[in-house]
């Protein structure tokens, strides 16, 4: 931690870092979610969205990135063992074999973007109560993409519905 910034959070940062840490293993879990679903989404899904579910993976990628220096900065380590990552993650188990039709992976996906939003609000109100601003600015940043996720989930799974 740059040690001005130590200085003034002290040891409130050891609970923003295990939030974040917990963020983390939902993002690399949600990125694989995406990236598997992409490659071997079955069914019509194949020709018409697996190209962007690829391109939502690399979004979630991008976060674990962004957690992932910030939780450097704070003097930790990201978790580095993929076998933890359901265990420390807040969306728990997520195996995308088990949605690989369109309407059955973007239902799920619907469900750990609804918590994502919810854990990037309880990270941004943390982070303020803590006077950490700069975990406060990226936990708001990533949350305006999580809106965003959610809400073309569901755009997307109501444009499914047979009219
Ligand atoms: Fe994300
Ligand atoms: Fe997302």
């Amino acid at each position: 931690m740059a040690r001005t910034e130590k200085k003034i959070l002290g040891e409130k940062s050891k609970e923003i870092v295990d939030l974040l840490k917990k963020a983390y293993c939902d993002e690399m879990q949600i990125f694989h979610f995406f990236w598997y679903v992409g490659i071997n989404m079955e069914g019509i899904g194949l020709v018409t969205y697996a190209s962007s579910l690829k391109t939502q993976a690399t979004g979630e990628l991008n976060h674990g990135e962004m957690l992932s220096n910030r939780i450097s900065e704070l003097e930790d380590k990201a978790p580095s063992d993929p076998s933890e990552w359901q265990r420390v993650s807040n969306i728990g188990t997520l195996d995308p074999m088990k949605h690989l039709t369109l309407r059955s992976a973007l239902e799920k996906a619907l469900e750990f973007e609804g918590k994502a939003v919810q854990n990037y609000n309880n990270i941004a109100k943390r982070a303020l109560e803590s006077s950490d601003f700069v975990t406060y600015n990226l936990a708001t940043t990533i949350l305006a993409d999580e809106v965003k996720d959610e809400q073309h989930t569901e755009d997307v799974l109501k444009g499914l519905e047979v009219k």
